[in-house]
């Protein structure tokens, strides 16, 4: 008989789950609601910790951002950033609440992580990190990935917690090679992961390889860690991420000795995700010429988006007095240079155009950025098309079940 998702599990000592586990999407795309879905029907869900202070002020109606902006106002038209921090103050209260009102919300047998999302460097990268992942242990959180951009040192940053040795702790890497330095890098805190997510070149958001991600493949990838990790006698269960679009496709990496699969383009047009339902239809619409992987993100890695993005080329002025995320260490970040050459090229013009780079805080934080993952060219075929020509809406269970039931190649229409 032909396997599905539901004759595996992904094992984390006694506690069984469903081997579903959807990915983070920042900036709350993955909602609280789509994390509390996948743990209600037996999976693992993610909440993101990219930018906290304003999902905060949207959700529970703090006022951080506003706050800030005020403290930093007086910088505004100054090019140099490095004044403007973070109160780690209302970092922490941020990633309280987002938790917190996550995990008290919480029903069934699957669990809530957070995707740490290391590039945030937010002027400050070590303290600001260490803050994001004592407080989202603090509040209660089941797990914590750590997402690309990988900070060897963020286990260190955590030793010191109680919950350091009880909450699950993954990473997500790209290569054989970036798992070999997170593990060797590691072997002092005497603590091993306790899941590799392995992200290949077809996920979305930021990609771990460079522009040229076509050359890679996840199951290559996958394989090569299946094969160290034996020889090395490390029982760490392994995810890939990446591309998995059919319950069959996860089916097989399963076969092929992964413990679960992480999943996050099927999920980006559900009711329950954050992006607005226009954006949704955007993503449906889709075609394969219309995505494109490209070097706009400030943070120095490969970013895929659907082409027609309202950031692509635009010249807004940088958000950092109010966000700064992106923020390295020096108070620099590769938007702010793009902008100033702009402007100086063109003096006394209202509105310019900056298509090198994108001021991603503030654009992901509207779901003006269309960050994809390279199967989106597919999400027409997973529902109805109505008379109006749009495309039904889809609930997180509906694929969810979708993909832990369905088997050859088959993918279920919604009602
Ligand atoms: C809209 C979108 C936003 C994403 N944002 C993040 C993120 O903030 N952090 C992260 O680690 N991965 C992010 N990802 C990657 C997913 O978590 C996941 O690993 C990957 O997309 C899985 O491949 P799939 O989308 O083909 O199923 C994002 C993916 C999408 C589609």
């Amino acid at each position: 008989m032909e396997k599905k998702v539901d004759d595996f599990r992904l094992k984390f000592g006694k506690h069984e789950l469903v081997p579903i586990m959807i990915g983070g999407m920042g900036v709350d795309i993955s909602t609280s609601d789509l994390a509390l879905e996948a743990a209600r029907l037996g999976g693992v869900g993610h909440i993101s910790d990219a930018m906290l202070p304003t999902v905060s002020d949207r959700r529970y109606d703090t006022c951080f951002v506003k706050t800030k902006l005020q403290q930093y106002k007086l910088n505004i038209d100054n090019s140099d950033k490095s004044s403007v921090k973070f109160d780690l103050g209302h970092i922490a209260e941020s990633t309280r609440l987002h938790v917190s009102k996550t995990m008290e919300r919480k029903r069934g047998s699957g669990m809530i992580f957070i995707n740490c999302m290391e590039k945030l460097t937010m002027n400050s990268p070590r303290e600001t990190l260490r803050v994001r992942l004592q407080e989202a242990l603090s509040a209660g959180v089941d797990g914590i990935t750590l997402a690309a951009g990988l900070h060897l040192g963020s286990f260190g940053l955590m030793e010191d917690h109680p919950r350091f040795r009880d909450a699950k702790l993954g990473i997500i890497v790209s290569s054989l090679r970036a798992l070999q330095l997170f593990l060797r890098k590691n072997v002092k805190t005497n603590r091993l992961p306790d899941y590799v997510v392995v992200e290949g070149p077809l996920a979305g958001g930021h990609l771990g390889f460079g522009m040229d991600w076509a050359q890679y493949d996840l199951r290559t990838i996958t394989n090569e860690i299946h094969q160290y990790l034996r020889a090395e006698k490390l029982d760490i269960p392994v995810i890939p991420a990446g591309g998995i679009f059919t319950g069959s496709d996860a089916t097989t990496f399963l076969q092929e000795g992964a413990s679960a699969v992480q999943v996050a383009t099927r999920f980006t047009v559900v009711k329950e995700c954050g992006l607005p339902p226009d954006v949704q239809q955007e993503y449906f619409k889709a075609s394969e010429d219309d995505i494109e992987v490209n070097g706009t993100s400030p943070t120095g890695y490969p970013m895929r988006m659907l082409k027609s993005s309202p950031s692509t080329g635009s010249g807004i002025r940088p958000g950092c007095e109010s966000y700064g995320y992106l923020l390295d260490a020096n108070g620099r970040c590769e938007y702010i240079e793009s902008y100033n050459r702009e402007v100086a090229a063109h003096p006394g013009e209202k509105k310019i155009a900056v298509y090198d780079k994108t001021c991603l805080c503030t654009h992901m934080r509207n779901f003006k950025c269309w960050t994809c993952g390279q199967m989106t060219y597919r999400l027409k075929d997973t529902t109805r098309k109505l008379a109006d020509g749009s495309y039904q809406s889809l609930t997180t269970e509906h694929v969810f079940k979708d993909y832990q039931f369905s088997t050859g190649n088959k993918i279920a229409l919604p009602d």
